[in-house]
């Protein structure tokens, strides 16, 4: 290397040394931007593996399967432009100074130049209780500005979106318009041809995305191709007010949709303006559940809304309402997981919740409405009932009727006859069309569903006001489901669970006990409805097959004993995560002996790798869902091992993409072959918070 080199070398890396930013509470694999729903999610990959480090100028947000969003803001500051977001270029980037997260907002910090601070916040709202602000799907974007130095600065702000966010393909014809309502200022893009209910690329090929901002006099707009946009804010700090009409596709000269707000002199005191992004549908989701044709259900916001415009006016006009409600949210997540299990508990339930909801699509109507689940990543299935399984406890810990509505599909499908097999179904079809699989040949996954139908529909009535009514209600199809685990749970045959990429196994310990925790809480659900002689059936043989369990499945010779991963293989072992089912329900200690408890407590920590203890013997790999359903029943100590790997491993992972839920506990990294990315099972991390005593 020339000396011109290694100076210009030292140069460059004293710039990025000094465009240091802090991150707190940790540098996460990616940071959730526009993150609400299956087809509203979007991420700046921030690990250190392909993304940049988690700096929001110099690098394009993506869609979760890692297409770009096209999403770039720009300022200028007393004639001088720099980046602030995106990927594009044509000026230097804003020095980042700060990221902070928490449950419901990312939040950036720059210093442009020394001379202006701005801020930009992402917020994505979760409203578990409030159907009618969480059926839209659109997410904020608020940037703000202020004076670094004392003096007053000329300022102007621009950001743009491309149509890259409407269609997953990009040859796929675009159109767009500009309009303004109730003191919104609009661009609609949506595809020129659509088709309800299929998706390309994981996008869906029917509806219509807003990108909007206050219609104010010191607004631009223009749409265009992405240089010819960009280049006239870079060069004049104003757009054209001009629509280019050629529609065409969305990587023909790269249709963008841009704002520009001229915020004139700017001092002390900081001036903000607001942004909007998201998408209508009236249509969401088909299911075979009542009749026997598919039925269409229409998205949720069209119980409350008339049109679209009235949705986006008021999605945008409700930013003060819907910060508060954040911060509330914000605010709850915080003090319960810190009173729970402190700081680290925080960084990883704060990281968990926009993720949870953006793999959920509300249908239906206000008074009868169903969520659909889209098992994002691994396959795309819907309504995976071993999906929703382990995301229960964020659905419980917030507002348990989400859980019921997440039910619904299911039962709907199962109980009008559309599927053959005597145990509970695995998921309803692959996103958006729920199907279902009327010759039964859903990946078979007896065991583990029909445990999980009967643990979830408990837990649910435990948490509401009309048990007895609810539980009737299916329950025939229950004691159909507690049947097969009466024939089934105590020696499983060789099966998959739903750690289905570790492979089959007979005779699976952690398998058993979830049946027969399942025939535990089928004595319950048959108490509660008043079929005591079912009642009394259950409970006994829930009680002698725990007590067969114990002989079969503990190795009591080892130093220290634990489980097994499968009967009489005395040497495995494995997270014993479904034990956390009975702690949930209330069955406690006495159903499965503290004995238990206590020693899976003390093996733990004899087994903990780097980032965490291996879900069984048979890989290094281990599941973040489960280790938290694993701590939340454990020692304050063992806990303690749990949650500082997992929040360690958050802030040192090379992965990055939206948090995985599976990864390699010595390395950080990716399982070779397995990339799990955004799942909805991370509601699982609310373990300790769903508790019946907390
Ligand atoms: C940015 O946020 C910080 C708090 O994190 C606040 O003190 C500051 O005033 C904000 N600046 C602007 C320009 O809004
Ligand atoms: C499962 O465990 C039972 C009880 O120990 C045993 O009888 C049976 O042979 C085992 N099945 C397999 C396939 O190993
Ligand atoms: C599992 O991790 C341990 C500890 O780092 C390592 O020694 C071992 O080689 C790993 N095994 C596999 C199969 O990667």
């Amino acid at each position: 290397m020339g000396l011109r080199d290694a100076l210009a070398r030292a140069l460059l890396y004293s710039s990025l040394v000094l465009a240091q930013s802090d991150f707190s509470p940790v540098r996460p694999p990616a940071i959730p931007l526009a993150v609400k729903a299956p087809y509203l999610n979007t991420w700046l990959d921030a690990g250190s593996d392909g993304g940049n480090g988690g700096y929001l100028a110099g690098e394009w947000p993506t869609f979760w399967q890692q297409q770009v969003t096209g999403w770039q803001g720009y300022i200028r500051v007393d004639g001088s432009a720099y980046v602030w977001m995106g990927g594009y270029g044509g000026t230097g980037n804003a020095d980042q100074t700060e990221f902070t997260y928490s449950s419901t907002r990312s939040n950036f910090v720059f210093s442009v130049d020394g001379r202006v601070e701005l801020n930009v916040t992402f917020l994505s709202p979760v409203t578990p209780s409030d159907l009618r602000r969480q059926s839209l799907t659109f997410s904020y974007l608020e940037a703000s500005v202020r004076s670094l130095d004392g003096d007053t600065h000329s300022v102007q702000l621009y950001a743009d979106v491309s149509a890259e966010w409407c269609s997953g393909n990009p040859e796929a014809i675009v159109e767009w318009s500009y309009g303004t309502h109730e003191g919104v200022s609009y661009h609609q893009f949506a595809l020129q041809d659509q088709t309800e209910i299929t998706e390309t690329n994981e996008l869906p090929n029917w509806g219509t995305f807003y990108w909007s901002t206050s219609d104010l006099d010191d607004l631009t707009w223009q749409s265009g191709a992405d240089s010819v946009v960009r280049q006239a804010f870079l060069d004049q700090g104003v757009l054209g007010d001009i629509s280019d009409t050629n529609y065409r596709a969305v990587n023909d000269d790269w249709p963008v949709f841009g704002f520009a707000h001229d915020l004139g002199d700017v001092g002390d005191d900081a001036v903000s303006r607001l942004f909007t992004i998201g998408l209508t549908q009236d249509n969401a989701i088909q299911l075979l559940g009542e009749g026997s044709s598919l039925t269409t259900y229409p998205s949720l916001w069209k119980s409350y809304f008339d049109n679209d415009l009235d949705a986006v006016s008021f999605f945008f006009n409700d930013y003060s309402e819907a910060s508060q409600l954040a911060t509330e949210l914000d605010d709850k997540v915080a003090s319960d997981s810190l009173a729970a299990a402190g700081a680290n508990y925080l960084t990883i339930t704060s990281l968990s919740v926009r993720q949870t909801f953006g793999a959920l699509q509300f249908t239906g109507t206000d008074s009868d409405p169903l969520v659909f689940l889209k098992e994002i990543s691994s396959n795309s299935d819907i309504q995976t009932v071993d999906v929703i399984f382990p995301a229960m406890p964020l659905m419980l810990y917030l507002n348990p009727e989400l859980l019921n509505y997440l039910l619904k599909p299911l039962f709907l499908n199962q109980e009008n006859g559309h599927y053959p097999n005597t145990n509970a179904i695995h998921d309803l079809g692959t996103f958006p069309l729920a199907k279902g699989y009327p010759d039964g040949s859903d990946e078979p996954q007896p065991l583990e569903e029909c445990g999980n139908m009967i643990i979830m529909a408990l837990a649910y009535a435990q948490r509401t006001s009309d048990a007895e009514s609810y539980l009737n209600q299916h329950y025939t199809i229950l004691k159909q489901w507690a049947g097969y685990l009466v024939d089934e749970a105590l020696i499983p045959a060789d099966q998959i669970s739903t750690d289905d990429f570790a492979g089959s196994l007979a005779n699976q310990t952690n398998l058993a006990i979830k049946g027969i925790i399942g025939l535990r809480a089928m004595a319950e659900i048959s108490q509660l409805t008043g079929h005591t002689d079912d009642a009394t059936s259950y409970g006994n043989t829930a009680t002698d097959y725990i007590t067969q369990w114990q002989g079969y499945g503990i190795n009591a010779a080892a130093s220290p004993p634990h489980t097994t991963l499968s009967y009489n293989d005395p040497s495995s072992h494995g997270l014993l995560y479904n034990l956390y089912a009975n702690s949930l329900l209330g069955f406690g200690t006495d159903f499965v002996p503290e004995s238990v408890y206590d020693m899976q407590s003390n093996f733990y920590p004899t087994v903990a790798l780097e980032y965490g203890v291996p879900l069984d013997t048979r890989h290094n790999y281990t599941k973040t869902d489960w280790m938290l359903w694993c701590a939340a029943i454990a020692s304050a100590d063992t806990r303690a091992v749990f949650i500082d790997r997992i929040a360690n491993w958050i802030n040192e992972t090379p992965t990055n993409r939206a948090l995985t839920d599976l990864y390699d506990a010595a390395t950080g990294n990716y399982p070779d072959g397995i990339l799990f990315t955004a799942r909805p099972v991370v509601g699982g991390h609310f373990a300790l918070l769903a508790l019946p005593s907390s």
